[in-house]
Order: structure tokens, then sequence, then C-alpha cells
């Protein structure tokens, strides 16, 4: 069963079908309107959420879903104790399809193996966001058309920011991606990070330590708020909350046709004079979110209702543990330890389900 617990779970051409999907999803909303009926998806958030959780509502209500979950875990048997793994067999028996957001970095992992529906991370802790990476690349391809030699600049909390390590990991797959890394020294993308950039092959990221000098060179600038639930001092917090401000004198110096993105929720790091500039890309980009959500929801119990029928399809073959064997000495069944499964063909013929070699005329 799929899940999607990282961006890089999907393939690109993965990620290419729920981009078109998404914008298939635009263009004729009716079509999709039923398309998850009698279907119910469980948010269980036990760290705050305004986006990720409304837009999953939003996206499942849009399908013809329905929506059922906690936006607060000490309204749920959480706070008696109850584990990750305990909450989702439970959920597993109400459900659909689950979207997890979790404080505990590595909590949808857990959550997946232990299911029994999919399940989405929705954001763990500081490590990823991989909901929040699709609705950033649909963002990209609605506003630049393309994924391919773009240099994204990334500014803020690169080392606590979830959202910026799923990017990272998802537009590192596309040709002449460059990273730009705009931060304090304090808040630098983590090692495991730059030495996955470095493995991939693409001599890929420069670091800078003023907006000023990235912003003639990024074609996508996203901006990221300084994670204050992250820091254990919070005089720390407040040193380096204001690191880096987008203002309007600094869109001066950026490209014409550039974006800026942002995750969103915004704190200080963009003035609300940057807002009706044409290229502040981040309320369009919520919108986004909601789109490639339904793209995302509507394809995994796709997957998942394809799965069950090929399972279905693989248990019709099951005659009995003591199938006949099958004669053809060049099959696999004649060398592996493997079950003898046989099927009827239109026919009538019972044929070997490896080699469909004729078992009886
Ligand atoms: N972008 C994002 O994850 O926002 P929320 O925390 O409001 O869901």
């Amino acid at each position: 069963m799929r899940h999607l617990i990282d961006p890089t779970d999907l393939t690109v051409e993965e990620i290419d079908l729920l981009m078109n999907r998404a914008l298939d999803i635009i263009a004729h909303p009716a079509q999709y309107a039923e398309s998850c009926h009698g279907k119910k998806l469980a948010t269980l958030f036990y760290e705050p959420s305004t986006r990720t959780r409304l837009s999953f509502t939003s996206a499942m209500m849009e399908l013809g879903g329905q929506v059922l979950g906690f936006s607060d875990a000490r309204s749920s048997s959480v706070s008696k104790g109850e584990t990750v793994a305990d909450t989702v067999r439970v959920v597993s028996c109400f459900a659909d399809i689950i979207a997890m957001r979790h404080y505990k970095e590595g909590a949808p992992r857990v959550a997946a193996a232990y299911s029994r529906i999919p399940v989405i991370n929705a954001g763990d802790g500081g490590h990823s966001h991989p909901t929040q990476t699709l609705t950033d690349l649909l963002t990209i391809r609605r506003e630049l058309g393309h994924f391919d030699h773009l240099t994204i600049g990334l500014c803020g909390d690169l080392k606590y920011g979830r959202t910026v390590h799923s990017l990272i990991k998802a537009m590192n797959r596309y040709a002449g991606t460059r990273f730009v890394l705009i931060s304090p020294k304090e808040l630098r993308l983590p090692d495991y990070m730059k030495q996955e950039l470095e493995r991939s092959g693409q001599p890929v990221f420069t670091e800078v330590s003023t907006l000023e000098e990235a912003m003639p060179l990024v074609d996508v600038l996203y901006m990221t708020r300084v994670q204050q639930e992250r820091f254990a001092d919070p005089q720390e917090y407040e040193r380096l909350k204001d690191s880096f401000i987008l203002d309007e004198d600094k869109m001066a110096l950026a490209r014409p046709d550039m974006i800026v993105l942002h995750p969103l929720p915004r704190v200080n790091e963009i003035t609300i004079g940057v807002d009706d500039d044409p290229r502040a890309a981040y309320f369009r980009q919520v919108e986004n979110g909601k789109f490639v959500r339904m793209a995302l929801i509507h394809t995994l119990l796709q997957w998942k209702r394809e799965e069950a029928e090929q399972q279905q399809h693989f248990e019709s073959f099951v005659l009995a543990d003591d199938s006949p064997r099958c004669p053809n000495d060049r099959c696999i069944t004649a060398t592996e330890p493997v079950r003898h499964l046989a099927y009827r063909d239109k026919d009538g013929i019972l044929r070997c389900h490896y080699c469909d070699h004729a078992i009886e005329q």
C-alpha cells in the first residue's frame, strides 16, 4: 500500500501525474465532485495548523468525501498515553485515509507501519512536509511552467524548516537545479541535507549571508519564518527571528519574472508592502495546496483500490495449496520453492500463474 511520508516516496513521473491531475481538477472540478463519495479522511493533528488541516478538509469535502479527526491531541486518547501505533490501528477501522501532523520526527513513518489505510505526512517536527512540497511544486508549475534549470533561493530557518528540507529533496531531482542558501549561521541547513545534495552529484548549492546578494540570482525565492516552537532557548529565538526581512527595496533587486513563495504563516520576514507585488505568489500558493491535496487523496485512494483489485485477481488464481504442478521445466516453479498457483483462462484451460503454460488440456 502506498503512503506519502517523504517527497521522494513519489517518483518524478508520479509527481508529474499529480501535477497534471491537480490542473485537471482546477479545469474540471465537477468531474471530481463525487470521486471520493463514501470515503472518509481522518485528520490527526498533534501540532497546530491552519492551512494544511483546513486544505485537507476542504479538499476531501470537494471530492465528495467526509472528514473526522482531531486538531488538538489533548482532546484524544493520546492524552491518556496512547501510542501513535495504537492510534492508527484504531483509526484504520473508522476511515479510509489518514493525514497526520506530529511534533515528533518520524511519527508518520511509524503510523504507516501500523496502518491498514494510506497515511499522508502532514508535517513531522523539523523533518519533512511533503504535501507542502507538492503545493510548492504546483505553484512553480503554474507560475513558471517548468521545474528544470531553476535557481531556488531558500531564506530563513533552514535548520528547522521542514518545508525547506522537503523542497530541496524534490527539486534536486530536476536537471540544472541550483540552490542559494540564505540563513544565519545558527540556522544553516543540517549537514545530512548538505551531504545528500553533495551525493546527488549536482554542484548545486551556495551559501550567502545577505538577501541582497541572492535577489538578482533567483527564479524562486522561498522565504520561511524562524520556527519559534523548535527553540529550546527563547532568547536565542528573539536574537535570530528578524535576521532576514524581505521588503520592497530588496524586491527591486530581483528579476521581473521571479516569484516569491512562503509556506506561511509569516511573522515578520516579509513586509506587507511586498504583498501587492505581482511576483508575491504566496497567497496563490495557499490555494494550490487544496488542489494538490485533492489530487493526492484521489490518487492514493485510486492506487489502494487498484491494489485491492489486483490482490483479488491474484487470490482468484489460488485454487488450493495443492494446485497441480506446472509441467513446464523452464518455469520458475521447477527450481524455486514457490506456491503452485493456477488459473482457468477464458477457454476454461487450467494454466500456471507464473508462465501461463497449460497444466491440463
Ligand atoms: N504551511 C503550513 O504547513 O501551514 P500550517 O502550519 O498552517 O498548516
